[in-house]
């Protein structure tokens, strides 16, 4: 194996290298050991950039590769071109980026017969960066030589360095941002507090155990009448799920949750580390991780930028809840005006619209899906406010003129609500537009048949027709429960979609517990 030899570099460099950092490592490859004394004479006391340079030896290209094989900091290689063979140091500098895989090495080749291997072919065609004659070995040559190829070396490096720490942190960034849109797409508050810590444990890569907490009040720190909520805990603490963080954990982990109430950011405790979501109007959100938890800035950076995806996260949800719970209660007290004007139907909208839920749900919607379809039924008659009283509360039956109007009250709902943005009153559009029309297509007010019907104006439909029947209206008395049921078997095909009818059937015992839990005042049973 090669000698190391830095005889040449004097004590007073090796401290010098101590102070200025790393030496440059230069690789000397020759048969003829002059050479080796020649050119470290002349390179003696040189440095660059502040930092000495360290030379080594091989005797031959096999040696130089073997060597290379183990060391990955020569900057610079002088190679020789005839040594074991007339062009072992071509075959070498070849070997050196094909085999070896070193682009970054720098090569100055040298050799003692110019004109045996012409230059630029030589320099193109072995990726070597500069070519000299022996005779050219003069100190002031070597030097100018050696520091410009380190000069490129050094040039390599940075920018190798700084595409390195860009590739880290754009994957980091790239992870935060997948990370981020999981968060983006929870529903509810507790299913983001899971995803919180699903996505920490996968950027951070850790396996402690963690908790996910919401502390009500706190707004400088702790007071002693706070609640430490457990909205998601996973290893020993997942039974803590939904509940009050005890006790005694709330004492050891109380310092670091009231420092990063007070400061606002995440701590890092020595044996475990609370990380901070800023949340402007809603409590004060936490998660704890349990152990030590070290991290790089650069790590830290990213989860702050985490964190504060979350409380955006976070705030959303309050808002759409908020919103939600705002509509909701318009909608109720909107479709109330025109129950009021019924006169008769008492409890009609509340049973209405959780049969609707009840029925959707059974259909396969999902929970979010089946809620807008619950939240807005009740607006499906809204359109009865523009019906005359002497049609609306006719006590018998229509005739063919007051038909024309009382079906009206469908397309009226619908142009009522159809400028609305928001998804709930689309959907309310949708329903007092279609809960008339029927499967065969001989409903109103387009005549629209099968699937043509959005699947919540079917599920509707029913829902209608059943309340209307199992209850007294001003035209007519309540039907009993057996013909009510048969009356919607006689439907299914006709008037209403055989799917939802099975559905309704399949959970008919909810459907009854819901209309006895609605029941209208004075109705029977
Ligand atoms: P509603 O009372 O809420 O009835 C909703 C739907 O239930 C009706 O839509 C109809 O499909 C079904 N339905 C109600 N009663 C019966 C029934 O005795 N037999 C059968 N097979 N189905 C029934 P429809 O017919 O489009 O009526 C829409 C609305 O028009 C009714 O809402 C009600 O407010 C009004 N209406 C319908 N018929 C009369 C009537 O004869 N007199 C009065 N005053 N109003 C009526
Ligand atoms: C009714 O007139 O009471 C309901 C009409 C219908 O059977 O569709
Ligand atoms: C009805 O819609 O009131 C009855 C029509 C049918 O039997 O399908
Ligand atoms: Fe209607």
């Amino acid at each position: 194996m090669s000698q190391d030899e830095d005889w040449l570099i004097d004590d007073s460099h090796e401290a010098a290298e101590e102070n200025t950092g790393p030496a440059w490592h230069v690789l000397i490859v020759d048969d003829e050991p002059d050479i080796h004394r020649v050119t470290q004479l002349a390179l003696s006391g040189i440095d660059f950039l502040g930092r000495p340079l360290k030379l080594h030896s091989c005797y031959s290209g096999k040696e130089a590769l073997e060597f290379l094989a183990h060391t990955t900091d020569i900057a610079l290689i002088l190679l020789d071109v005839v040594m074991e063979s007339e062009d072992a140091g071509l075959k070498t500098a070849r070997a050196i980026r094909e085999q070896l895989g070193n682009r970054q090495v720098r090569i100055i080749l040298r050799t003692g017969q110019p004109g045996v291997a012409p230059e630029r072919q030589v320099i193109e065609s072995y990726d070597i960066n500069d070519y000299k004659a022996k005779t050219e070995l003069t100190r002031d040559k070597l030097y100018t030589a050696v520091l410009g190829t380190l000069r490129s070396y050094n040039d390599i490096m940075l920018i190798d360095q700084q595409r390195q720490m860009l590739d880290a942190n754009r994957r980091g960034l790239l992870k935060v941002i997948e990370a981020s849109s999981v968060i983006f797409q929870q529903s509810s508050i507790e299913q983001l507090a899971q995803g919180v810590l699903e996505q920490l444990q996968s950027l951070l890569f850790f396996e402690q155990d963690a908790l996910y907490v919401v502390v009500n009040g706190g707004v400088a720190a702790l007071t002693d009448d706070d609640a430490v909520r457990v909205l998601y805990a996973t290893g020993g603490y997942s039974e803590l799920r939904g509940k009050t963080l005890p006790e005694a954990d709330l004492v050891r982990f109380r310092p670091t949750i009231d420092e990063a109430i007070q400061t606002e950011r995440s701590i890092y405790a020595d044996d475990h580390f609370v990380g901070f979501f800023k949340t402007p109007h809603g409590p004060v959100n936490l998660f704890i991780i349990e152990g030590p938890v070290s991290l790089s800035h650069g790590d830290r950076d990213l989860i702050e930028l985490f964190c504060s995806n979350v409380s955006i996260a976070y705030e959303n949800l309050l808002m759409a809840r908020e919103v939600e719970e705002t509509q909701r209660t318009i909608i109720y007290q909107l479709s109330e005006v025109v129950e009021y004007r019924s006169q008769d139907t008492g409890q009609h909208i509340r049973r209405m619209a959780e049969y609707s839920y009840l029925i959707a749900r059974a259909m396969g919607l999902d929970e979010e899906e089946a809620n807008v379809i619950r939240t807005a039924a009740p607006l499906h008659d809204i359109g009865k406010v523009g019906i005359p009283d002497a049609v609306l509360l006719k006590p018998g039956p229509l005739n063919a003129d007051e038909r024309v109007i009382m079906n009206r009250h469908a397309e009226i709902g619908y142009t009522m609500l159809k400028g609305a943005k928001p998804r709930i009153l689309r959907m309310a559009a949708t329903i007092a537009q279609q809960h008339h029309e029927k499967w065969d297509g001989s409903g109103y007010p387009q005549g629209l048949s099968g699937e043509d019907i959005h699947i919540a104006g079917r599920i509707t439909a029913l829902a209608d027709v059943y309340d209307a029947l199992a209850n007294k209206r001003c035209y007519k008395e309540a039907w009993p429960t057996e013909e009510v049921l048969e009356e919607i078997r006689r439907m299914r095909g006709s008037h209403l979609d055989p799917k939802v009818v099975d559905a309704f059937f399949g959970i008919l015992h909810e459907v009854e517990a819901v209309r006895l839990l609605y029941r209208d005042a004075g109705a029977a049973h």
